[in-house]
């Protein structure tokens, strides 16, 4: 399988930069009014950290923990996090470092379209979460949907979508999929 190489993973970084803002601060505010303090958030396929990086200053109490396949991914992620304190490990989102029931909160920005193996993803998703903790995962609207949504709904039975206007965005691109341990 491609990861992202090093020159890839910095182009990524600027043009994230500069087109998702705004989607990594609607993930942050629906992160900040459905956690608890002191909830332990886990971001799958990070990239280069931005959502961590808006959720850590918004909220410095959770227990943050970013995954993503590409080692240059997550050295950018260490860069752009250096000030808080953010777990990072390179690792695929089929074989999760993070112990059964150990997160509240999951959540994926425009990364699980790219997911090779989506059941068993999904399944080492649900086998995070702790019972009753939740995932958010927003994706592109016409990427993999009807397979998205087929393998959420195989392992958690229910998946509610919203589709996630952006402020300054003439068309919405982005669909948020939800679904409860
Ligand atoms: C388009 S980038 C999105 C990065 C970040 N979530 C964001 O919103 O800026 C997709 C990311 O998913 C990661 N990724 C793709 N497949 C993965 C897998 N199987 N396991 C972990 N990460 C994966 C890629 O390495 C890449 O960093």
């Amino acid at each position: 399988m491609t990861t992202f190489g090093y020159e890839q993973s910095l182009g990524y970084d600027r043009r994230a930069t500069r087109l998702l803002t705004g989607l990594y601060r609607r993930i942050a505010t629906d992160i900040d009014a459905r956690t608890t303090d002191s909830a332990t958030v886990v971001d799958l396929g990070t990239g280069p950290g931005k959502l961590l990086s808006h959720l850590a200053a918004r909220r410095p109490d959770l227990h943050l923990h970013g995954i993503d396949l590409s080692p240059h991914m997550i050295e950018i992620a260490r860069r752009t996090l250096a000030e808080h304190t953010v777990e990072l490990t390179v690792a695929d989102v089929g074989d999760l470092p993070h112990p059964d029931a150990s997160i509240d909160l999951a959540v994926s920005s425009v990364s699980m379209h790219e997911w090779p193996d989506l059941p068993t993803a999904v399944t080492e998703l649900r086998r995070v979460l702790r019972p009753g903790g939740t995932a958010g995962i927003y994706d592109f609207r016409f990427a993999r949907t009807r397979e998205i949504r087929r393998a959420l709904g195989a392992v958690f039975g229910s998946v509610d979508t919203e589709t996630v206007r952006l402020p300054w965005h003439p068309v919405a691109v982005i669909t948020c999929y939800r679904v409860t341990a």
